[in-house]
């Protein structure tokens, strides 16, 4: 099924490209808006390269694990949204199983180093090698979504719908970073532990009645 999308999106991109040169009027390519999948993505990369460089710029043992923590859970999901929702579209609109599956197994490449360095600390000797061999796995992954030809470039030539994509992206990081079901699960536990106590209350209060 894959195969055949392959065939028919690759011709339609030729004829797209051979008449984006032959024709001056043609609608411009989609540029993207700020808050599109690409730009979302995007965004993220530039966050997570401001943070290694913070990391390889300190000497403090507890600024080295804060900033690890939040590079590797930014990461975490990251990764985490790409596969369950851009990298699929990606597939799905122009069939290049090359590029999706270079960057799935990439993904899994850093999600071993990630899991390692959650589980050492700036004591372990190999701490720093750690954090910077993911900087050099990261930078080498976000080249090849982000150069020419790469999966972003191809993204937008397809059929994509980046701005729908974009936000489901923003809905799912959310609650990966336990923004909404932490809102959710607080309130259902306060709400929980509420009931919990009018019960035990109305319970002690009809033992208080039977014996008085
Ligand atoms: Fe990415
Ligand atoms: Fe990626």
């Amino acid at each position: 099924m894959i195969k055949q999308k392959k065939t028919s999106r690759k011709s339609s991109r030729a004829q797209g490209s051979s008449s984006r040169r032959g024709a001056s009027n043609r609608v411009a390519p989609r540029r993207g808006s700020a808050n599109d999948a690409i730009a979302l993505l995007k965004a993220d990369h530039r966050q997570v390269e401001e943070w290694f460089e913070q990391f390889e710029g300190t000497n403090s043992a507890s600024r080295k694990q804060s900033l690890a923590g939040q590079i590797c859970k930014a990461l975490e999901v990251h990764t985490q949204i790409e596969h369950e929702i851009f990298y699929p579209a990606f597939l799905e609109a122009t069939g290049d199983e090359d590029i999706h599956h270079e960057a799935e197994v990439e993904h899994e490449a850093a999600k071993k180093l990630i899991a390692e360095i959650e589980a050492s600390g700036p004591d372990d000797d190999y701490y720093d090698a750690k954090v910077k061999v993911l900087s050099e796995m990261i930078k080498h992954h976000v080249n090849e979504e982000e150069k020419r030809d790469g999966m972003f470039a191809k993204a937008r030539e397809s059929e994509m719908d980046l701005g729908t994509l974009g936000q489901q992206l923003a809905a799912r990081k959310a609650q990966l970073m336990g923004e909404e079901p932490d809102q959710e699960s607080s309130a259902s536990q306060r709400s929980r532990s509420r009931t919990n106590r009018q019960e035990r209350g109305v319970a002690r209060a009809a033992r208080y009645d039977r014996t008085h």
